[in-house]
């Protein structure tokens, strides 16, 4: 779990946070992935008879009664499917076909009501402890269970999580067994949806089983600074508790280290006598002097070791990475560190191709680095909880988070999932900002809504009174309700209405929490309605939203609009608006499922970036199109751009800034090429005529793997002509075979694929708009990995490590 902090100033009708940040691995006491070695089988919501007796069986009538269901300890689980974690059953369904709003919206999975056979995932693991670690306390945290979970450990029920997006953790000490194998026991109910996207099913993020003493640190620990020049007052707060039989007395005090681990201060200890199950709030300060701040270029990280000790030896402790920051929001901008930043984000679901929401850790900063190379600087976690090491990327390489929860309501159940998504997720350096819902049709222009809301923002301010918190609003210039009491006003669309709303009040400020929204399909440059492709420029969008032209020139110029996040960075399962099947997945995405860049992605990072960009699309290869128009688009950040189509000239046109430039071109196949000049500096760009496939491509995202059997990494496969020249508009039926890892899925970014994600052996993909990808998995034990791809009438290519 990771923690981290920062401190606020009130400034004069704004907002202003001086922060310090935090996120954690823990040392000193145990804490190992619980992933391997789990069970797997769906159930049954209609049927107790496929559903492991469960509803049949009289099981809370006495505790630690399993009999007749697979919650027994003793149950064969032998024809159970082996899996490991994390594990995502809905993306291993078969798409189904069926006019359903819910079916569509969640990309056409058969989960949910309709499909009662599908909607109940039981797990089971077998699990030893040592007798060395007897007298030890031991929890188990779920980071993450696709939804409504169940838990039991030999048979002793540990309580239920509704929430499908807010892990929770839980004490396992009182029934653990040191002599026999310990079975841990889930039952997952995915009937109802949370969402109105794609979600997923299953224990879709890690699990850790933590071995503790009796006297132990909270979880909640909380680290916060205020940042004078170049000296950071740091604040850690913590709970130490004793879950032991007697009074003990006990020293807290914290220390920290820079990024290569050098010890740079530590606070003064404090002892104190803790009663049997009793707590103590500890709150110390230190004092870090020349200190490196974490900003989106430089994430620099320390990390906070807060401890506890007893006759002077170590026994629990905490290791917390931070970062020190200070974040101002104000009417006129964010500032980070003092210095003014534009809101340049991107809204996101958590699914990914081949994979759907469970993904390994590592794709995490992979999808985050893309978002990055764009030049995107924020990430909304739309619209739940996060997996905590989406926040761990973002931490790393300076990201940006608004993070969000899930519902607008403040019933018991949703204030204590806003509260542990405060408290979880405090101490990252990359979240700026919270957001408390997004597009509460019932509630957010009412009374209901003002109060809820009211009541979230003081939970807001009482958890984590470093930062504030946004809520997206679907409303033109509507003040009534939540945005009354909002302190930072979010616009999902209505762009229009942002300069009328400033207007009104202006020492509100206000974010684009979710703007643009064109539909592309990668690489297509016609309207299909029977396919349901859209072409790839920012030419088509919905109703209630815009192209990236009509908002992002607004939102750059006026600075009234802190920025704004685009929907969407990447394209997600489900949504397949403006269609429904055979489209299973959204339009909305800069990028496709892959994280294959569409051409609006260059748009945006002409703008985003200060860096000499250059794009011509569509590709040109148009063999039977000869003699006829072709619209071609340049997306650039220079100041002129003159186009030549086999070395003659098309004209050179000026640059308009947040714009992009178009010829239409008689097509005869050749070079088409841009030359621009940005600066005074000449720089090119071309697309060519390719020939046949000829032989596949394989380009990793890395070169090492680690075999620590959760590494993993991704695969971009295309295809070249037999002058080296990628063949963009590739079809090819890709075959996989992978030595010393594990394929865990294919895709390829066709909105209207039905191909699997995932198979049993024999994989393999066709190309997409000329590409498709494969991800692997790292095994546990260093050997020689090798990844093969074959296709037929095509030379292959293979990858080793
Ligand atoms: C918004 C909503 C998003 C998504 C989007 C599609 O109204 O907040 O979750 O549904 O529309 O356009």
């Amino acid at each position: 779990m990771n923690f981290l902090s920062r401190c606020i100033l009130g400034c004069l009708g704004t907002f202003c946070i001086l922060t310090t940040s935090f996120a954690q691995q823990n040392t000193g006491r145990k804490r190992e992935s619980f992933n391997d070695d789990w069970k797997f089988q769906l159930g049954n919501a209609a049927d107790v008879t496929k559903d492991a007796n469960y509803g049949l069986a009289v099981i809370f009538s006495k505790s630690g009664k399993a009999e007749n269901t697979a919650i027994a300890t003793k149950f064969n689980d032998s024809a159970w499917r082996n899996v490991q974690l994390p594990h995502d059953w809905a993306v291993e369904l078969p798409f189904v076909n069926k006019d359903n709003e819910n079916l569509k919206d969640h990309g056409y999975r058969p989960v949910g009501g309709l499909f009662p056979q599908n909607s109940i995932g039981w797990y089971r693991k077998k699990f030893t402890v040592a007798a060395a670690d007897s007298g030890k306390r031991f929890s188990i945290t779920f980071d993450g269970i696709f939804r409504d979970a169940k838990v039991w450990v030999n048979g002793f029920y540990l309580g239920g999580n509704e929430s499908g997006y807010v892990g929770f953790t839980r004490d396992i000490t009182d029934y653990v067994s040191f002599k026999t194998p310990n079975v841990i026991v889930v039952r997952a109910d995915a009937t109802q949806a949370e969402g109105w996207f794609y979600e997923g099913a299953g224990i879709y993020r890690n699990v850790w089983l933590s071995t503790y003493d009796n006297l132990s640190i909270a979880d909640d620990v909380f680290v916060h600074a205020v940042v004078t020049g170049s000296t950071a007052n740091i604040t850690v707060e913590a709970t130490v508790q004793s879950q032991g039989l007697k009074p003990t007395t006990c020293s807290f005090y914290a220390e920290v280290t820079n990024s290569n681990g050098k010890f740079v201060g530590k606070t003064h200890p404090q002892q104190f006598t803790i009663a049997q199950s009793g707590s103590q709030f500890m709150k110390q300060q230190l004092t870090l002097s020349n200190v490196d701040l974490w900003s989106i270029e430089q994430p620099y990280l320390y990390h906070i070791k807060p401890i506890v000790t007893v006759e002077g030896k170590q026994v629990d402790s905490r290791d917390i990475r931070f970062g020190v920051r200070t974040v101002e929001i104000k009417a006129d901008g964010v500032f980070l560190n003092g210095k003014f930043i534009k809101i340049k984000g991107t809204n996101n679901h958590q699914d990914h191709a081949g994979l759907g929401s469970a993904l390994p850790d590592y794709l995490q900063y992979y999808r985050i680095s893309l978002l990055k190379q764009m030049g995107s600087n924020a990430y909304r976690t739309s619209h739940h909880a996060p997996t905590p090491e989406l926040l761990d990327a973002c931490d790393s390489l300076g990201m940006l988070v608004l993070d969000e929860q899930r519902l607008l309501n403040s019933s018991p159940e949703y204030l204590d999932q806003f509260e542990r998504l405060l408290k979880r997720d405090r101490n990252h350096p990359s979240v700026f900002l919270w957001s408390i819902g997004n597009e509460e049709g019932y509630a957010q222009t009412n009374s209901f809504g003002k109060r809820i809301a009211q009541t979230l923002l003081a939970k807001q301010v009482q958890l984590d009174p470093t930062r504030t918190s946004t809520y997206a609003a679907d409303l033109a210039n509507v003040y009534t309700g939540v945005n009354e009491v909002i302190p930072v006003r979010g616009f999902n669309y209505r762009q229009f209405a942002v300069a009328g709303y400033h207007k009104d009040h202006p020492t509100q400020p206000i974010i684009g929490t979710e703007m643009g929204s064109t539909l592309t399909t990668r690489g297509i440059y016609v309207k299909d309605t029977v396919t349901g492709y859209l072409p790839d420029e920012d030419i088509t969008a919905p109703w209630w939203a815009s192209k990236a032209e009509e908002w992002w020139p607004l939102a750059a110029k006026n600075n009234y609009w802190l920025g704004g996040f685009v929907w969407t960075g990447f394209d997600y399962r489900g949504e397949p608006t403006p269609f429904k099947w055979p489209n299973i997945n959204s339009h909305f995405g800069l990028m496709d499922v892959c994280g294959f860049p569409k051409n609006l992605y260059y748009y945006y990072e002409s703008w985003w970036k200060d860096e000499d960009v250059l794009h011509v699309s569509p590709h040109w290869n148009w063999k039977g199109k000869e003699g006829q128009k072709v619209n071609v688009w340049v997306n650039s950040n220079a100041d002129d751009v003159e186009l030549f189509l086999n070395g003659k000239s098309l004209g050179k046109k000026a640059m308009a800034r947040n714009s992009h430039l178009e010829w239409d071109v008689t097509y005869q196949p050749g070079t088409l090429k841009a030359v621009a000049t940005r600066n005074g500096k000449k720089i090119s760009s071309q697309v060519k005529t390719t020939g046949e496939p000829y032989k596949i491509k394989l380009s990793p995202s890395k070169n090492v793997l680690l075999a620590d059997g959760r590494d993993a990494v991704v695969v971009n496969v295309s295809v070249l002509d037999k002058n080296g020249l990628e063949v963009p508009d590739a079809a090819n039926l890709i075959e996989f075979s992978c030595e010393g890892a594990s394929i865990i899925g294919v895709g390829n970014g066709d909105p209207s694929s039905h191909e699997a994600d995932k198979m049993d052996g024999n994989w393999k993909r066709n190309l997409f708009s000329g590409y498709c990808q494969v991800i692997i998995r790292a095994g546990n034990t260093p050997q020689k990995v090798i990844i093969k791809a074959a296709s037929k009438n095509l030379l292959g290519a293979e990858l080793r490590y």
